[in-house]
């Protein structure tokens, strides 16, 4: 194949949810549908338990797990699906929002009984940073869940995409019969099975015929009504509008029961992107070129505590990437080469000689990458796209051995470029603070610091609200703002200028006082979020 039919044979997309919507029972039925799993729950039994009971346990099978599960690769209809694994604990959102740098689409599961969550408008936010395409499944239709127009209405409105139903729902919770598949015009019936592939479709030529009475009978005037107003109010699906990541099409099924499975994924290899370039800071790199060109986009530290070594999850943007042949680490300005790139699938390991734009490889690492950083032919760019996040926990690190600060040092700097949390650099004394999304990540470095590094260390909570990355056209109120809040004021690890706001009153005090300075919420600075 040449390197055009490669690219244009993959699609590289992540499952995205709020915890529990069904994201996990969705990336399985994918799998059995795409044949790379034979049996349901060999996921699904990997999954961290629900955050109450979650502890360190869970976390270290986590890792182990999730460097299996990291890209799950199958076929479908002829394409070379690559599914980026996420996790789904909330602790671990940066993480998601990390590899949803790396994907070039998403299927968004919705619970049809809840709705637009917390989480679900987050992740929004990252997809609308590279306006990446999103599909919608509306989860769960055999429970008693809202109105469909009426979740519609609500993912125009919170998540700010435009929506098109693709399906339709006749019925629901009890009395949910099937979907109507308005681009083809058949009824796929529902019929409660978990184990089996459903394969009840009836073809409705002309939806006004008795037809459909003797399909869905009493819900057959009820569908006509609602297609109609289906079509008077949704504009017709676009597939440029989509790619622009403008218009969502939406699917209603149930995961568990393996409903609405089928067409959303036939649907989603025929409209989802081809693996597409990315920008770096000097260019924008096109797949189709021949030089091999990626970027790391998550780290993942070896489970065995024995080796320090660690695997860097490498995106392939442009070229063939080949084992054995040495890349230019454009930061380091080092050659590397690798003998033993992996793909990992469902936890078999493989060992890949080459790799096309779309693909993630595994790279072993003994401390050479840092997330975002990029390998090329010799070519000097380095990849944007990379943000950091606000961190939601503050805590001042305190080393609890004074013998072992060198290890303390190393540990935290190296746990911190895994992306496991942030540090940040107090202007006096080197003192540290780490920033997280949960709670979970604190026993993590503690106990990683204590097993790996012979470290141990305390934390201190810190009344912080928010990290704003702070940016001005202004240089002189900024050195004041900085004189004035000397404590609050820390260095990232790029050493650029952060504010810790101590809370939402503060940050909107300062916003006022100084509207010279920009406070920006992620470390790039295309999203302008609201706090
Ligand atoms: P997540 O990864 O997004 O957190 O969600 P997950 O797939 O784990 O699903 C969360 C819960 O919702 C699970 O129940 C799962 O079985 C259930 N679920 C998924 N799809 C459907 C659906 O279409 N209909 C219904 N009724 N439930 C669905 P659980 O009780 O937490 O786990 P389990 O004991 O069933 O495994």
């Amino acid at each position: 194949m040449t390197l055009k039919e490669e690219i244009e044979n993959r699609r590289t997309f992540a499952i995205i949810s709020h915890p529990d919507a069904g994201k996990t029972t969705l990336t399985e039925k994918f799998l059995l549908f795409g044949g790379a799993i034979q049996v349901a729950g060999a996921v699904k039994s990997n999954k961290i338990k629900k955050s109450a009971t979650s502890d360190f346990m869970d976390i270290e099978r986590q890792r182990g797990i999730s460097v299996a599960t990291s890209v799950m690769a199958f076929h479908h209809n002829g394409k070379l699906v690559n599914l980026l694994d996420t996790p789904g604990h909330k602790d671990f959102a940066e993480d998601t929002y990390r590899t949803l740098t790396a994907v070039d689409s998403v299927v968004l599961v919705i619970d049809c009984v809840k709705g637009v969550e917390a989480q679900t408008e987050r992740l929004m936010e990252v997809c609308r940073m590279r306006d990446t395409p999103v599909i919608i499944f509306i989860n769960k239709m055999d429970l008693e869940g809202r109105d469909a127009f009426e979740l519609l209405d609500e993912l125009e409105e919170k998540l700010s995409i435009k929506v098109r139903p693709m399906s339709w729902p006749i019925g629901i919770g009890r009395t949910f019969k099937g979907v109507y598949k308005l681009y083809d015009k058949s009824i796929n019936l529902f019929n409660a099975d978990k184990q089996r592939i459903q394969k009840d479709i009836v073809t409705i030529d002309d939806i006004n015929s008795p037809e459909l009475e003797k399909c869905i009978g009493e819900f057959a005037d009820e569908l006509r009504s609602e297609v109609e107003l289906i079509e008077g109010v949704y504009d017709e699906f676009n597939q440029e509008a989509y790619a622009s990541g403008q218009l969502a099409p939406v699917f209603f099924g149930s995961a568990v029961n393996n409903f609405g499975i089928q067409e959303l994924l036939d649907k989603f290899v025929e409209i989802a992107p081809d693996p597409e370039g990315r920008e770096a800071d000097v260019r924008l790199v096109e797949p189709e070129e021949p030089k091999f060109t990626g970027f790391v986009f998550k780290i993942h530290a070896n489970i065995d505590p024995r080796h320090r070594d660690r695997i860097a999850f490498v995106r392939v943007v442009s070229g063939t990437f080949e084992r054995n042949k040495f890349y230019t680490h454009t930061r380091l300005g080092k050659q590397l080469k690798f003998p033993n790139p992996a793909t990992f699938m469902a936890s078999a390991k493989n060992i890949v000689e080459e790799a096309f734009p779309g693909d993630v490889i595994g790279l072993y690492d003994t401390g050479n990458f840092k997330i975002g950083d990029t390998l090329t032919e010799g070519e000097k760019l380095q990849f944007k796209g990379i943000p950091s996040f606000s961190p939601e926990i503050f805590k001042e690190l305190v080393n609890k051995d004074p013998m072992k600060s060198k290890q303390l040092e190393k540990g935290i700097r190296q746990l911190t470029e895994e992306g496991v949390a942030q540090l940040f650099y107090m202007q006096s004394g080197g003192r540290k603070i780490v920033g997280t999304v949960g709670e979970l990540q604190f026993e993590v470095i503690q106990h990683r610091l204590e097993n790996e590094y012979s470290a141990k260390c305390e934390f201190v909570p810190k009344n912080y609200f928010k990290a704003c990355w702070i940016t001005t056209t202004n240089q002189s109120k900024l050195d004041e703002f900085k004189r004035l809040k000397g404590m609050d004021i820390v260095k990232d690890k790029d050493d650029n200028d952060v504010y810790l706001a101590p809370s939402q009153f503060m940050l909107d005090m300062e916003r006022q006082n100084y509207p010279d300075i920009e406070f920006h919420l992620t470390s790039e600075f295309k999203v302008a979020r609201k706090v």
